[in-house]
């Protein structure tokens, strides 16, 4: 595919600056495949931290933000802050936000709408329960909350869309290479079907939940896998491997 391997590093609450020092050490001097993207998602505490020690050749991302641009809203972050920190990304609507802090699809919603009318980029995230897997609607569910994300984006050049099974996160149980492919051969459809051609053919579809450098390599290989969304991983060293899955 033309379209550019997307690799997020999703650090989560982990870490702190003595350790993410070394993360970004390790990224800073690893030989990677240039046409991989790159951008990791910082605690907001460590934004600063994050774009001045990483090498400029990796984007920084947060990994939430709030839907107005200021205002009386304590402990929230605006898009506007997250640019003044020199970084260009947000993180939206990942399945820990949706399931462990209760955001709603239209609140996830508005905070696409008011990120990308503040010129931040939006990896958006949709994935479906275990329960809903095997009930048989993890379809329904992923194309119900990508519906909510496609209705208020703006611009999809500066979207791409994660698609992170809740029970593949952190567990261990990756989506097979087989399973990943047709989710998101299915997302694709359904931004053919609902958005445009052009945006099927160019968002960037990447997966995430419990991909390794063991298993990183078969899962870049699928022809609707544009890349992934890592956590636990991509404290490790093993996440320069998964940066050059597609090498
Ligand atoms: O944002 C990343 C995902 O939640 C995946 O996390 O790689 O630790 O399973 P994980």
């Amino acid at each position: 595919a033309s379209r550019r391997f997307f690799v997020g590093g999703n650090w989560k609450m982990n870490g702190n600056k003595e350790s993410l020092l070394e993360v970004m050490n390790t990224l800073n001097t690893a030989s990677l495949h240039e046409d991989t993207e790159v951008v990791c998602a910082a605690p907001s505490i460590y934004l600063d931290f994050a774009r001045s020690g990483l090498d400029p050749r990796f984007g920084v991302a947060a990994q939430n933000c709030y839907k107005v641009e200021k205002g009386a809203f304590t402990g929230e972050i605006s898009p506007a802050m997250i640019k003044d920190c020199g970084a260009d990304w947000v993180v939206l609507g990942h399945s820990e936000r949706r399931h462990v802090f209760g955001e709603s699809d239209e609140l996830i919603g508005q905070k696409v709408s008011h990120a990308l009318l503040s010129d931040v980029c939006v990896v958006a995230c949709v994935g479906e329960t275990l329960e809903q897997r095997e009930d048989g609607s993890t379809e329904e569910v992923v194309y119900a909350q990508t519906q909510v994300i496609a209705e208020n984006v703006s611009d999809w050049g500066k979207v791409v869309l994660a698609y992170e099974p809740v029970w593949a996160i952190g567990t261990g149980r990756t989506a097979t290479p087989e399973q990943a492919q047709s989710v998101h051969e299915k997302l694709r459809a359904w931004l053919r079907a609902h958005v445009s051609d052009d945006a099927a053919d160019s968002v960037r579809i990447i997966y995430g939940g419990s991909v390794t450098a063991a298993n990183c390599r078969e899962l870049a290989s699928q022809s609707d896998v544009d890349g992934f969304l890592v956590g636990g991983a991509s404290l490790k060293p093993e996440f320069i491997d998964i940066i050059n899955a597609r090498a």
